[in-house]
């Protein structure tokens, strides 16, 4: 089959966003965004009712599709509620964006003597919020002959630095994982891990003067911080039928920090 541009196009797709609604400027709402304009209809997910709210409001105002769900994604019956919320209004789930998660509350707070109760909810949220989600949508995923996920990590996973960046690593576990065990059902299951990037919570965890951006400045083979709009590209590739023979990778966006074979 000769390659077509319109396979990046997601009309009659359904797409789940988790983060949806995050602080004003956030990589959620970017991503919702991108996903309704390829012409998806997006539920906006997120523990936040008015940023679900607004961006599902943005994404209506522009002539897309959307509803806001909020939920909590450490729960799973709060998660099962926004699965059947995105049934009830759009008949199914094609695409879920695993991209919730607790970042710039962290910091660089290290394994050797993070308090157990700590380690434990941030687990519980970036990597067992990830699991819960994908429990709940892989069935109606089947249900519709295949879907694509996309699990939202980070190039801070790899530098080892943070207790954050090894819940992160975990995420890339479960999406190679999952990769395997859901391929023959024509589910893609792949990973983004961004770069230093300027939603308000990433201008947050590394202003300016920080010296992780010092650090970043030493290594990073072109520019150091991107916008959230700079992923959407990757996103869309990894969310459409373009993407469809890749599975199991982990897309780095991020100006050339992770450079890998
Ligand atoms: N900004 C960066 O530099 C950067 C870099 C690499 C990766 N990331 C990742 O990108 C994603 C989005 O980051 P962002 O910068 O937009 O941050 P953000 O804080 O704006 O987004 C995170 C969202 O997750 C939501 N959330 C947290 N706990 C939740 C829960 N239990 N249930 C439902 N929703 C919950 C928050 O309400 C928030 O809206 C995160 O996964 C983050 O780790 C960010």
């Amino acid at each position: 089959m000769t390659f077509s541009i319109d396979q990046y196009r997601l009309e009659g797709k359904v797409a789940v966003v988790t983060g949806a609604g995050g602080r004003g400027n956030s990589i959620g709402r970017a991503y919702a965004l991108g996903l309704a304009n390829a012409g998806a209809s997006v539920v906006v997910a997120d523990l936040n009712a008015d940023g679900a709210n607004a961006v599902a409001d943005e994404i209506q105002a522009a002539g897309g599709k959307a509803i806001a769900s909020v939920v909590d994604i450490t729960k799973p019956d709060s998660v099962a509620s926004m699965a059947k919320a995105a049934v009830q209004a759009f008949g199914g789930v094609d695409i879920l964006v695993n991209n919730a998660a607790l970042m710039a509350e962290l910091g660089y707070l290290q394994a050797i003597d993070i308090p157990l109760e700590q380690w434990n909810r941030i687990m519980d949220v970036n990597v067992t919020g990830a699991l819960n989600c994908t429990q709940a949508i892989v069935p109606l995923m089947r249900a519709r002959g295949g879907g694509k996920i996309v699990n939202q990590v980070s190039g801070g996973a790899f530098p080892a630095i943070s207790v954050y960046g090894i819940s992160k690593l975990a995420l890339v576990g479960l999406t190679t994982t999952l990769a395997r065990q859901l391929g023959r059902q024509n589910i893609n299951v792949n990973a983004i891990a961004p770069g230093n990037t300027m939603s308000d919570a990433g201008k947050l965890l590394t202003p300016e003067d920080s010296p992780f951006v010092k650090l970043l400045e030493a290594t990073v083979a072109m520019r150091v911080r991107g916008q959230p709009d700079e992923l959407v590209g990757t996103l869309l590739l990894l969310c459409s039928s373009a993407g469809d023979w890749i599975t199991g990778q982990v897309l780095h966006v991020d100006g050339g920090w992770v450079l890998r074979p």
